[in-house]
């Protein structure tokens, strides 16, 4: 097992985007909204490429200290029903301003929990996605479950729906570590459910990990992934614990003397890529693992692998549209999100808008080093010679302060030298975040502006 040294640790844990998007989150302004929404939708109507849709439901029944995404705990029956009302007729909004030739590859229902939605409540809200957009005949359809929120009704009705990809929050195994998340979630539970959906053709089963939540050591995070091992699924995503107590104020009954030290986190991390490896599994990107046979793979190694809001994914070249309270989409030079609170965007869709909040129109500047980030986070090296073609100038020009970081980069090991370029080694990996950071025009703007509140890299 590696150590780490902890000086080099302490000079690269620092606040820092995930760069699931560039330009980032917080870089969107509300003068970017519907309008500049339906005028790309309109210039771009006659593009053919396909559509990732993303649909959000917000709704949770229990909350999860550690959550860092856009959630409210409703056990209101009305609610849920109001709410899929609502996200039909935005459906219905949106997809009447696109071109219906235009096919949807890839289907992503996130939340919040997808299940926290009746079956037919869930079987209404993809009838009509389906109804107003069509499915390629290989599209990706996949779902995030809670396990805790999954009866056999559910499991039966996805598999029905056309689901072939089911993502299952875990987190952590170890019963102290639930209790500070206050996620009460028996091993004996999540295999139950995970031989219940077992029993459907599923194409795929992932399951969510993350590394950095209260009380978890080397040794209890050892057990949990001998228990995620056991349970086999297809992939797995392991995320660092995004800890913001400023923008989620939940966190803050996460007390932050539990919470591992980075050095400690970045063991746990490497021997997560070590435990999987043994067990058969590849570590793609950042935070992703999956079995060999896996698309996800075969992406990896073929260099066709891509990053969106949801992370890793095999499709490149779709664009995303995005439904419900703070989903984002993504055309490939506007980005535009919904309204953040369930209420303004219920509030939005009955006065008959549309429920974009705030987003950001690319610059030619902005794609260029969009791309470049896409490509360091998915390939893990940076190419003089291709950046420069797409730069249309020397690298040095182009990035005048780039080089000198680079180099002490190398120095400290997360890059290597290479004739093309550099290569980022496997300490690099698991600080890719550092590196893209090299590339990011607004940091410094952020940082000025006080935008810059990122979780941090290690
Ligand atoms: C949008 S959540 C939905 C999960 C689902 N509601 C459940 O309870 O299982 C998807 C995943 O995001 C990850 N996640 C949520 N908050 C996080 C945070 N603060 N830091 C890192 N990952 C987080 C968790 O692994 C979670 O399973």
């Amino acid at each position: 097992m590696t150590t780490f040294d902890l000086d080099l640790i302490r000079k690269y844990d620092k606040p820092g985007p995930r760069y699931t998007s560039y330009p980032t989150a917080p870089l969107f302004e509300e003068a970017v909204a519907a309008d500049a929404f339906r005028d790309e939708l309109k210039a771009s109507y006659e593009q053919s490429n396909g559509w990732s849709l993303y649909l959000h439901v917000p709704f949770c029944h229990k909350l999860c200290w550690f959550c860092g995404c856009n959630m409210v705990v409703s056990r209101v029956e009305q609610d849920r029903l109001d709410h899929v009302g609502i996200l039909k007729q935005e459906i219905h909004r949106v997809a009447d301003a696109v071109n219906p030739k235009r096919l949807a590859e890839q289907v992503h229902l996130g939340g919040g929990t997808p299940t926290y939605l009746t079956p037919n409540q869930l079987e209404d809200v993809v009838e009509t996605l389906r109804r107003k957009f069509r499915f390629s005949e290989d599209a990706e359809v996949s779902i995030e479950v809670d396990p805790r929120q999954l009866s056999d009704d559910h499991v039966r009705l996805i598999d029905q729906l056309g689901f072939n990809r089911v993502s299952m929050g875990v987190q952590d195994f170890n019963a102290d570590v639930q209790r500070a998340i206050n996620r009460d979630q028996p091993f004996e539970l999540v295999r139950d459910r995970v031989t219940q959906l077992r029993k459907f053709p599923f194409d795929s089963i992932n399951m969510d990990l993350i590394y950095g939540l209260p009380h978890q050591t080397l040794a209890t995070f050892g057990r949990t992934l001998d228990q995620v091992i056991e349970l086999s699924p297809d992939r797995i995503a392991l995320f660092n614990f995004a800890h913001v107590p400023w923008l989620k104020a939940h966190q803050k009954l996460i007390k932050a003397e539990d919470l591992p030290q980075p050095e400690e986190k970045l063991e746990i991390l490497r021997l997560s890529v070590d435990r999987l490896g043994e067990a058969g599994y590849v570590f793609i990107g950042m935070d992703h693992f999956a079995k060999e046979d896996d698309s996800m793979v075969q992406a990896f190694f073929n260099h066709s692998l891509h990053r969106n809001f949801q992370g890793y994914t095999t499709k490149s070249g779709l664009e995303m549209l995005a439904f419900g309270s703070s989903a984002i989409s993504m055309l490939d030079r506007l980005y535009v999100q919904n309204q953040h609170t369930v209420s303004d965007y219920e509030t939005a869709i009955q006065k008959g808008d549309w429920a974009t909040w705030r987003g950001v129109k690319l610059t030619d500047d902005d794609v260029f080093r969009r791309n470049l980030i896409q490509h360091l986070m998915c390939r893990f090296e940076i190419n003089l010679s291709e950046i420069e073609a797409a730069g249309g100038s020397a690298f040095d020009d182009l990035f005048p302060d780039a080089r000198a970081q680079l180099d002490e980069m190398v120095a400290d090991g997360l890059l290597s030298n290479d004739p093309g370029g550099y290569l980022v080694t496997d300490l690099g990996r698991l600080l890719i975040r550092n590196v893209a950071m090299v590339f990011d025009a607004y940091l410094e703007e952020m940082k000025r502006k006080n935008k810059a509140r990122f979780s941090r890299t290690v």
